[in-house]
């Protein structure tokens, strides 16, 4: 079996590909500039040079506010682009496991979203990332549509993940603004990383959905961090509409790992452990 990352690079790329080197899976991983999804003949001399049996898609346009403004560009990344990439796993009978968010839904639910809940983007990004799971709901033959939220990991590109910023805002100031009414699941990319193995070792197919355990919003998830840290700074708790003026976020895009537990192979742990193993594996604590 071999497997090709798309976005390998980026964080979860990056854990994924961490992961299977570990595991001694045979694999390979492309990103920007090389390899760009939106170009056919790439994306077509990829697979054939690389002839994979799985493909992981986890490159998209994932900055939530410049997709507002380059609306066309995300939509090619995460939307458009699809349909290239699921003709061909259709006729190399390839199986795709392709990487969603939780930006799909509204976020008007009070309890946490199930896979079969209906979608109902309210930004550009979730639009983007919503036209994309269409085109692989009705036209891939062989795929895993693997929801996840609010991730930070490593990344081979060096930026600031979530909690990076968090952590260094918070050292370089006295107080930090945190948004108090977005309700999500904060998930580390290692342990995603290993859920998505699982799930393509096990074939599973379909929807998924794939976080850490519970939830919180941003200034229980800062408050932790800094209790892990003993850091002493003061949260100024603000409400998303002043925080993210120019953009509409769900208030609560909580994901039931619904399936994962009735198969019994759910292994995301609760956000709290998770990040305090991330704060320990970067040396934090
Ligand atoms: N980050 C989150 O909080 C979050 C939450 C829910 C779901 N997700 C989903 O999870 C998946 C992985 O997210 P992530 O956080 O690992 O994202 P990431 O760190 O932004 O990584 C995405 C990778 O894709 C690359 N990329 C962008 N445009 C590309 C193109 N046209 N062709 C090829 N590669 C391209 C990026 O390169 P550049 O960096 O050079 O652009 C980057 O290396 C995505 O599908 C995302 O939508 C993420």
């Amino acid at each position: 079996m071999k497997i090709l990352v798309l976005g390998s690079k980026g964080q979860l790329g990056t854990a994924l590909s961490k992961l299977f080197l570990k595991e001694n899976i045979k694999f390979k991983g492309v990103d920007l500039p090389e390899f760009n999804i939106i170009d056919n003949n790439v994306l077509t001399s990829t697979l054939e040079k690389i002839k994979p049996d799985i493909i992981i898609n986890a490159c998209a346009f994932t900055d939530v506010y410049r997709a507002e403004t380059e609306f066309d560009l995300a939509m090619k990344i995460n939307g458009i682009s699809l349909k290239s990439l699921v003709y061909l796993c259709n006729k190399k009978d390839i199986f795709l496991c392709h990487i969603s968010t939780d930006y799909v839904f509204d976020g008007y639910k009070i309890k946490p979203y199930l896979e079969e809940d209906k979608t109902n983007p309210i930004n550009c990004y979730g639009l983007t990332k919503d036209v994309g799971e269409k085109i692989i709901q009705n036209y891939c033959q062989h795929f895993a549509l693997v929801r996840t939220a609010a991730l930070y990991g490593d990344s081979k590109n060096m930026t600031e993940n979530i909690v990076d910023k968090i952590i260094t805002s918070a050292r370089r100031n006295k107080s930090i603004i945190m948004v108090e009414d977005e309700c999500t699941s904060p998930t580390y990319t290692n342990d995603l990383a290993y859920q998505i193995y699982l799930i393509i070792k096990n074939d599973l197919q379909g929807i998924i959905h794939s976080t850490s355990e519970d939830e919180c919003n941003w200034v229980e998830f800062g408050k932790y961090i800094f209790q892990l840290l003993k850091l002493n700074v003061e949260i100024e708790n603000v409400k998303s509409r002043n925080f993210s003026k120019s953009i509409k976020k769900p208030f609560y895009s909580v994901l039931e790992n619904a399936r994962l537990k009735s198969l019994k192979i759910n292994i995301m742990p609760h956000w709290k452990q998770a990040v305090k193993k991330y704060l320990v594996d970067k040396e934090y604590i």
